[in-house]
């Protein structure tokens, strides 16, 4: 067999894993979702969702990747396919590249948004155009259409997977480890300051209104109502997934670059704690307490409704560096070079496991494979963009990088404690380990976290548009489930759009949008489990010759 790829150094290791995790979702989301949920009281259910089953499903992710690149697989079919004889198992691992190629598609647009916003800081576009009126129209969701064509974003997002594409094509060391290795002390750099600068502004600033600090105190203060709210825990661990990267596919995939003598219960570890770290302490002190400093607490839980960040991100807080003088188009350049570099690191991560598949399963060569990746996520990203304001986007977001990490995320862990079996798995995850991992964490793995996420799973399935106590008095005098709109089964059945209809006044509408959205995703993931199939029948093949 030829000398497979692996990562030059550990500390390149530790910062890529790190740089998969740390990215938009700890700048943007984050705070977002703590702001959205009661501030401390998203903190503490936040944090047991970490180390009930952030840390666990680290573990068990880095130890399915290197188990599998000990097989030469660096894509998650391989990985799952090595886990047992059954031969079902290796479509568990179809997630893995759905969710990546899916995610990646759009992440890399609100990559490219930080990207062009880094140049329309510099040239100081936000002193003369307010960003309130920048963005939609940069987006293109100024009419009532369903359907866009914003040229100047649409250039930038070509530029961002342009990067992308030719980084990826550098390979490991050359090319993500050397992303990583620039991309996070500059991103951690730029963030010190932003809080630093953000966290000393007073009240005889111009145009604050209050202490930068109450805005710490909403995030940091912990509140224990929270504990008793199934929908804070819903988004607490909504959020552990998306920031830590966990059922995606991305840690296997750079797992199976270790060497298979080498540690990963320590570097998972670290690349979580680290991630937790820029999350929880960068993350919480730049948007909200800057916000809250000029607008109050009242004004930012208005701006970061519907929990993307967006809105907080790209409008409110270009807008309040206005107020620093001099220093506005270095802040504003910072901010959205953090976003930026943030970003890159984490669609570096998508990118790779697709690269691997067509490498490990088609023989494609490096720049061959980095092109398909480009192609294939161009072709679904155009479909975000063009299809913004029809709702589009938020489907890819929903479906993709809300609900398949969940999905992928339980069925690994059942087949990891199952399947493949805990003994079998807590060997491997210990083996060159370079930290002993406390035994009661065996019986978290086997138990605790899988019913964790099957709860969570539930929970999102059903959620209601009451609050839980409520929905549960409405089902048992015979009301049925009040289901919100933004529960799984509320989504499948357009709950909460009275009108549902695919075509008004000869018009297409966004009910449509959602809809044939929603089929290129499920043609997607049909498309890649028939390509696992051809894989393994060429196999199969070769073997038999
Ligand atoms: N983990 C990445 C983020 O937080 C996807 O943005």
């Amino acid at each position: 067999m030829k000398r497979q790829e692996s990562w030059g150094t550990r500390v390149g290791l530790v910062l890529a894993m790190a740089g998969n995790a740390v990215g938009l979702g700890n700048f943007l989301r984050f705070p977002a979702q703590a702001a959205q949920n009661g501030g401390g009281a998203f903190i503490i259910p936040y944090l047991i969702s970490f180390l009930l089953m952030g840390i666990p499903l680290l573990w068990v992710e880095w130890t399915i990747g290197r188990n599998g690149g000990k097989f030469g697989h660096h894509s998650t079919p391989g990985m799952f396919d090595v886990m047992g004889k059954k031969k079902w198992l290796k479509y568990i691992g179809v997630f893995g590249l759905f969710t990546n190629l899916t995610v990646a598609s759009y992440y890399c647009y609100i990559e490219s948004w930080s990207l062009s916003y880094v140049y329309h800081s510099i040239v100081g576009t936000f002193f003369e155009t307010k960003p309130t009126e920048f963005f939609p129209a940069y987006i293109g969701t100024t009419g009532n259409n369903i359907f866009a064509f914003p040229q100047e974003a649409l250039f930038w997002f070509l530029l961002t997977l342009g990067l992308n594409v030719w980084i990826l094509s550098r390979g490991l060391v050359k090319g993500i480890e050397m992303a990583a290795k620039i991309g996070m002390p500059l991103l951690i750099l730029f963030g010190v300051i932003l809080a630093i600068r953000g966290l000393t502004l007073t009240t005889t600033d111009t145009g604050v209104v209050q202490s930068p600090l109450e805005g710490l105190n909403f995030v940091w203060e912990p509140q224990f109502s929270g504990l008793t709210n199934p929908t804070t825990w819903l988004a607490a661990a909504g959020q552990i997934f998306f920031t830590l990267s966990v059922g995606m596919g991305s840690i296997h995939c750079y797992a199976s670059y270790v060497r298979e003598k080498d540690d990963i219960a320590l570097n998972a570890s670290s690349a979580g704690w680290m991630n937790e770290f820029v999350e929880v302490l960068l993350g919480g002190s730049i948007l909200i307490p800057i916000a809250t400093a000029y607008l109050g607490l009242n004004m930012v839980q208005a701006a970061t409704a519907g929990g993307s960040g967006f809105g907080i991100g790209f409008l409110t807080l270009p807008t309040l560096f206005n107020n620093w003088g001099w220093f506005a188009p270095i802040a504003g350049a910072m901010w959205f070079g953090l976003l930026f570099f943030a970003g890159i690191t984490s669609s570096l991560a998508m990118g790779q496991p697709i690269m691997a598949f067509l490498s490990d399963e088609f023989k494609f060569n490096r720049n061959k494979s980095a092109i398909s990746f480009g192609a294939l996520t161009l072709m679904l990203g155009l479909v975000c963009v063009l299809f913004y304001p029809g709702g589009s986007f938020d489907e890819f977001d929903f479906w993709t990088g809300t609900f398949s990490l969940v999905a992928f995320a339980l069925l690994e862990i059942i087949a990891f404690a199952f399947i493949l079996g805990i003994d079998k798995g807590w060997e491997e995850l210990n083996r060159g380990a370079d930290i002993k991992i406390p035994t009661f964490f065996k019986v978290v793995i086997k138990y605790v976290t899988p019913v964790f996420i099957s709860i969570i799973f539930i929970g999102a399935l059903i959620k209601p548009s009451t609050d839980w106590l409520t929905a549960f008095s409405n089902l048992f005098s015979g009301l049925g489930w009040p289901f919100a709109p933004e529960s799984v089964i509320g989504k499948i059945f357009h709950v909460g759009s009275d009108k549902y209809k695919w075509v008004v006044d000869g018009m297409f509408t966004s009910d449509f949008v959602k809809d044939i959205t929603r089929l290129l995703l499920a043609a997607t993931f049909i498309l890649i489990s028939y390509m696992v199939y051809i894989a393994w029948k060429r196999k199969k093949l070769e073997v038999n010759k």
